[in-house]
C-alpha cells in the first residue's frame, strides 16, 4: 500500500485525555526513534472516563479534525474511550489517512498470551459501558471468556502523581479482586493511564500477565507505516511536542516524572488551536 499526497515527514498524531498517553509516546519513541511527533493531552476534560460517551466522541472528533488539519500523516488514539467511541467515525471521515485505535491490537496482544481462555480488561467506566473490548475479542475469538472491571478511581490517581500510595494498593485490591475470582491469567490494561500503576497491579496479583495496548498499537502502526512507505526519511530532523490543553507548568513537571530520562522531547505547550478548550 502506498499513500499518495501524505508526507513521509510529517508527524504522527497522538492524544489522550491526559498523562496516559505518554504511554504510546514512550512506545513510538523508541520503536520508530525517526518519527516526530504532536501529542495533545485534553487535561481541561480528564477524567474522560465518567463522563456520557457522546461528550467523549465529541472531543475526540474535535483533537482528530486538529491533528489532521495541522499536517499529521497518521494518527494514534492513544486513549481506549475515545476509540471505542469515536475511531470508526474518524476513519470514516479520513480514509485516506491511517488512523489508529488501541482497543483491536490490545485484545489481540492479549489473545496471542492468554492460557486458559479466560481475559480480564481493567478500562475506564465509559470503555466497560461501551462494550468494545467484549466486541473485539468476540471479533478475533469467539471463545474467550472476557471480565471487564471498571476502574474509576486509577485516572485521577495517576493524573495527581499518586500511583504508589496505599489509596493505590487498596483501589488495585478491588479491582483485581473479581478477575482473580474469575480465574484470569491475563489482564488488559484497558487504559492509558494503567501502565503507570503496573508496579501497584504487581503487588497485589504478581502471577497475572499483563498487556499494555501501547505494545502492540505501534507495532501495527510501524507496519502500516512501512507497508503504506510513509516511514520518515529524512534523518534527524525530528520532533516531539507535547501539548496540553491544561495547564502547562504543571504537565512539564508530570511529564518528567512519568517519561523516562531517555525520552527526548522538544518543547512542553498549551493546546489552544482546536475547539472544545475552555
Ligand atoms: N487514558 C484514557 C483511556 O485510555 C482515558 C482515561 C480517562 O480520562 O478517564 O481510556
Amino acid at each position: 500500500m502506498i499513500l499518495d499526497g501524505i508526507s513521509p515527514s510529517a508527524p504522527i498524531g497522538v492524544f489522550d485525555s491526559g498523562l496516559g498517553g505518554l504511554t504510546v509516546v514512550r512506545q513510538i519513541r523508541e520503536v520508530l526513534p525517526h518519527e516526530s511527533i504532536l501529542y495533545i493531552a485534553d487535561q481541561a476534560h480528564v477524567p474522560y472516563g465518567g463522563r456520557p460517551l457522546e461528550e467523549v466522541k465529541g472531543f475526540a472528533i474535535d483533537i482528530s479534525e486538529y491533528l489532521i488539519s495541522a499536517g499529521c500523516k497518521t494518527l494514534v488514539m492513544a486513549c481506549n474511550i475515545s476509540s471505542a467511541v469515536s475511531l470508526k467515525i474518524v476513519q470514516n471521515l479520513h480514509p485516506d489517512i491511517p488512523i489508529l485505535g488501541v482497543i483491536l491490537p490490545g485484545a489481540a496482544a492479549a489473545v496471542a498470551v492468554a492460557k486458559n481462555g479466560k481475559i480480564g480488561v481493567l478500562a475506564t467506566q465509559g470503555t466497560v459501558l461501551s462494550g468494545a473490548y467484549t466486541k473485539a475479542f468476540t471479533e478475533i475469538d469467539a471463545k474467550i471468556e472476557v471480565h471487564e472491571i471498571a476502574c474509576p478511581q486509577f485516572v485521577p490517581l495517576v493524573e495527581s502523581d499518586r500511583c504508589d500510595t496505599l489509596e493505590a494498593l487498596v483501589a488495585a485490591q478491588t479491582y483485581l479482586e473479581p478477575l482473580i475470582a474469575a480465574g484470569v491469567d491475563t489482564v488488559v490494561l484497558g487504559c492509558t493511564h494503567y501502565p503507570f500503576l503496573l508496579t501497584t497491579l504487581r503487588k497485589i496479583a504478581p502471577g497475572l500477565c499483563y498487556i499494555d495496548p501501547s505494545v502492540a498499537t505501534v507495532q501495527v502502526l510501524a507496519h502500516i507505516l512501512e507497508n503504506g512507505k510513509l516511514l520518515n526519511q529524512a534523518g534527524g530532523n525530528t520532533s516531539c511536542i507535547l501539548t496540553t490543553t491544561g495547564d502547562v507548568c504543571q504537565y512539564e513537571s508530570q511529564i518528567c516524572r512519568f517519561l523516562p530520562p531517555s525520552i527526548r522531547f522538544d518543547s512542553v505547550q498549551k493546546a489552544e488551536k482546536f475547539a472544545g478548550i475552555p
